[in-house]
Order: C-alpha cells, then sequence, then structure tokens
C-alpha cells in the first residue's frame, strides 16, 4: 500500500516538473517587456567597455593632468631642503578674526608646550629642563620678520630638534597657526599683519603683498578657480 502511494507521488512530481519546463513550444519565450530600457542598457560606455572614441579604445580616463583632488583644494609645492624657496613661498588664503582665534587654538594645543603660550620660547616643555633645544622664540628680532614660507616650512618638515607637524595640522591648518604667530609678532613689533584682509580663500594676495607677487602668481595659478 505505502509502495503504491510513494510511486504516486513520484510521479506527480516528474509530471509537475515536466509541465513547469515546457519543453514543448514557444509559449514561454517571450522575455516580456523593460521598463526604461535605457536605464537597463546604459547608454553610456560602461566603464570597462571598448571605447571607438579614445586612440588607446580605454573608456576610462585618467584625470586631467593638473586635476586636484578634493580635499586637497590648497596646494603645497614645497620640497624639503629648498631653503631659497622657504623664503619666498606664501599663501593666498586670508583669515578673519574667528579663524586667527582658531589658530592660536591649535598653536595652544600644538606648538606652545615648546614655543610657549606667549610666544618667547618659554613654554613649559623647555622651562621645566626636560627639551634640552630651545625652541625658536618668536618675539625675538632673529624670528619676528622670519618670511612666513620659511615658518611653514619648520612646520611641515621640522627643524633640528623640533619634528614634523605635517601629520597633525592640514595645509590650512599650518597657515592658519602661522598666521596667527604673524598676527601676534605684529603686535611685538614686526612687519604690518596682512593675513587678515577677508574670509577665507579670498584671493587679495596681490593687493596685500606686491612684492611677492611671481610666489603668489604661482601659487594662485595652481589653485582651482572657486575662491
Ligand atoms: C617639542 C618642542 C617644539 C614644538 C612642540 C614645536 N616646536 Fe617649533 N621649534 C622647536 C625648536 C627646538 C626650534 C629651534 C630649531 C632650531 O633652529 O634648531 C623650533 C623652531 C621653530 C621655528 C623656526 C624655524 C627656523 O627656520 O628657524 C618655527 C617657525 C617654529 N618652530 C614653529 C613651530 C610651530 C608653528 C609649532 C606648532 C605647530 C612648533 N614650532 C612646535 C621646538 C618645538
Amino acid at each position: 500500500m505505502n509502495k503504491t502511494k510513494s510511486i504516486l507521488a513520484a510521479g506527480l512530481i516528474i509530471g509537475l516538473g515536466m509541465a513547469a519546463c515546457n519543453t514543448n513550444g514557444s509559449m514561454h519565450r517571450n522575455p516580456g517587456r523593460i521598463y526604461a530600457p535605457d536605464m537597463v542598457y546604459s547608454r553610456a560606455y560602461d566603464a570597462y567597455t571598448p571605447n571607438p572614441n579614445f586612440a588607446d579604445s580605454q573608456t576610462s580616463r585618467l584625470p586631467v593632468p593638473g586635476t586636484i583632488a578634493m580635499g586637497h583644494e590648497l596646494p603645497d609645492h614645497l620640497k624639503e631642503g629648498d631653503t631659497a624657496a622657504y623664503k619666498t613661498y606664501t599663501t593666498m588664503l586670508r583669515f578673519t578674526e574667528d579663524q586667527l582665534k582658531e589658530g592660536g587654538r591649535l598653536f595652544t594645543i600644538y606648538c606652545a608646550i615648546c614655543h610657549g603660550p606667549n610666544l618667547d620660547g618659554q613654554g613649559p616643555l623647555f622651562t621645566s629642563g626636560k627639551f634640552a633645544a630651545m625652541p625658536a622664540n618668536f618675539k625675538d628680532p632673529k624670528y619676528l620678520n622670519m618670511p612666513i614660507g620659511q615658518m611653514y616650512a619648520a612646520v611641515k618638515f621640522g627643524k633640528n630638534a623640533m619634528g614634523s607637524y605635517a601629520s597633525q595640522l592640514d595645509i590650512k591648518q599650518r597657515w592658519q597657526v602661522l598666521a596667527y604667530v604673524k598676527q601676534q609678532q605684529s603686535k611685538n613689533g614686526g612687519a604690518a599683519f596682512t593675513l587678515g584682509t577677508g574670509p577665507m580663500g579670498t584671493d587679495s594676495t596681490k593687493a596685500a603683498a606686491p612684492a611677492k607677487d611671481s610666489t603668489v602668481a604661482q601659487t594662485s595659478a595652481a589653485a582651482p578657480k572657486h575662491s
């Protein structure tokens, strides 16, 4: 009895299976309709398909030479050891009072421990005797009018006992800290402060520092034109 039942069940399953496969006709050959075929089959060349528009027939192209990646809008081509370039290197950035305050905050975090909260080189790490090298006294005539590019180089590459701060401060922040230092220096007998004539990104460099025109042109030519 059981045997008959299972034979019947097996037959039923096979029958259903064959019906589902529908091997006998064109009834189910129609692939159906596609909604918005342009979206299914791209009219643009897909990334890895051959492309007759280019000599090398590659659809994926390299960025145009001189392309600046997002987040890297500020160019920095300063090379370590190029001390002649250090002296003329500058920025097109300009800082508002709030941004200068932020520069001061960053100075307190990263620099004041050595250079002192008052910029006199008497930071607690030095005065405690735990750090033997005398940090630069930014109020000393030796540093008062140091070209900002040279200071930038010290932050980017380090200087003797001072390590590089390139990994802690991004390019904008380096200039921001140095703008703060320059502002403080101008209040202590240094040259007039020229980095604060407008919101950040304003290219007022040419008006502010005509003497440094060549470097400025170089810097702003490499920068994107959205400022
Ligand atoms: C660990 C201590 C220490 C810290 C922190 C430090 N510096 Fe210095 N810095 C020094 C010493 C020491 C010198 C002197 C180097 C020399 O001339 O031998 C120096 C020199 C400098 C100079 C002069 C460079 C030159 O060409 O003579 C600048 C500018 C400067 N530091 C900026 C900064 C800024 C900005 C920061 C914060 C981002 C900072 N430093 C953080 C120790 C430090």
